[in-house]
């Protein structure tokens, strides 16, 4: 028989063995070179942070050069799970957790480098409650691993090293499920585009191997999601809470049946559904969803703050994101439950060579 003492011994040693053995996933690695910048198709990881910078007056090509020459060695090393140049916390380094940092740059950058820009600010749409605290910004850094704390390492590093250059506007951090569930229940994320290089790469020009970034902050107001009943809230996306099927059918990855109709002649997938309205028939148009969770805990006056970070990567803005977003402002359904409260656009730069910097075929 096992003593009640020895269960509590063999439970202390485990829990020392837990503590001090590094898990599987902390080692693991994404490449930083290539065509494209990683973070983008990289599998979602469980964390990740945005951080929103400006130049500072008067940074000049040059310079901004060399805040890019600079922040690509940072992460050309923390994604390979090496310290950071005169790394303060070389430890925190050792864990890649799959860490990603990817770099994008708004039309301010180009204004201050006297470079034409590719991407312009989106225009304004109903839906839109935007705030100012959430939204622009000259560059971008997301940062994303399966490990908090290798985030929030990163992000400490990228910052200190950006502050002779730029300062932060805004950071957003945001988190995912290995459920891939939003904080309103629902499976997100199921459709994509399958050929991403013709959605999602830019084909040609100095931006070959780029794309696009739209990020927004999209605040969900869950206590009033919370009042309606489950039948209201599958009508809502078209689709069921359980697995994720369309209305239409049984498992996550059937196709939906837009055609179909009930019983009294209406479509089971209504007019008005999430996703009829953002549903794009031409591949080549889609977008590449990679959202992430926020919740920031409670409002002044109690309410959840809690929502998305709708980050949508395209390889043109204005072809793609912006119908969809027009679509869904004439008549979501969802819109009864979400505002759109941040709102920044980027030219995510392709990938660079071990020689090279993001941003080179851009701006040199
Ligand atoms: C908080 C806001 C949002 C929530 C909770 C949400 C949730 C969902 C869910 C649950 C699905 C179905 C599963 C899937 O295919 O991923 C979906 C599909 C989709 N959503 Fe959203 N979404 C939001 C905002 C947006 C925005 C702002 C856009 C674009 C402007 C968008 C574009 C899409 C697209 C393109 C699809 C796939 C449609 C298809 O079936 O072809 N969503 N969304």
């Amino acid at each position: 028989m096992i003593s009640r003492r020895g269960l509590i011994a063999g439970g202390a040693l485990t829990a020392v063995g837990a503590l001090t053995a590094t898990p599987a996933h902390a080692t693991a690695v994404e490449p930083f070179h290539g065509i494209h910048q990683a973070g983008i198709a990289t599998p979602p990881q469980a964390y990740a942070v945005f951080v929103g910078l400006d130049l500072l007056p008067d940074t000049h090509k040059e310079a901004i050069v060399r805040l890019l020459q600079l922040l690509t060695d940072d992460a050309r090393r923390l994604t390979q799970g090496r310290p950071a140049l005169a790394d303060t916390e070389p430890e925190l380094a050792m864990t890649a957790a799959r860490l990603t940092i990817t770099f994008g740059f708004g039309p301010g950058l180009f204004a201050a480098a006297k470079a034409e820009s590719p991407v312009a600010p989106l225009p304004s749409f109903t839906v839109d409650k935007l705030e100012k605290r959430w939204s622009g910004g000259d560059l971008l850094v997301q940062i994303c691993a399966d490990d908090s704390v290798t985030v929030a390492h990163a992000l400490r590093v990228i910052v200190k090293d950006a502050r002779s250059f730029a300062k932060v506007r805004w950071v957003q951090r945001g988190f995912q499920s290995a459920t891939r569930r939003n904080l309103m229940g629902q499976v997100d994320g199921t459709i994509q585009p399958a050929d991403l290089d013709r959605a999602v790469w830019i084909g040609q020009g100095p931006a070959r191997g780029g794309t696009t970034l739209v990020l927004r902050r999209i605040r969900m107001k869950l206590e009033s999601w919370d009042a309606a009943d489950r039948v209201a809230r599958e009508f809502t996306i078209g689709r069921r809470l359980d697995t994720g099927a369309p209305l239409t059918g049984r498992a996550e990855r059937d196709e939906p049946d837009y055609s179909q109709v009930n019983r009294l002649g209406f479509p089971i997938i209504s007019e008005y559904a999430h996703i009829r309205r953002a549903h794009v028939t031409d591949p080549g148009l889609r977008i590449l969803r990679r959202p992430y969770n926020y919740d920031e805990g409670l409002t002044p006056d109690g309410k959840s703050d809690s929502g998305l970070l709708f980050a949508s990567y395209q390889a043109d803005i204005d072809r793609q994101f912006v119908p969809i977003q027009r679509n869904l402002g004439k008549g979501d359904l969802l819109n009864e439950w979400v505002t759109p409260i941040g709102s920044a656009v980027f030219a995510i730069p392709p990938g660079c060579t071990p020689e090279g910097w993001i941003g080179d075929s851009l701006l040199s």
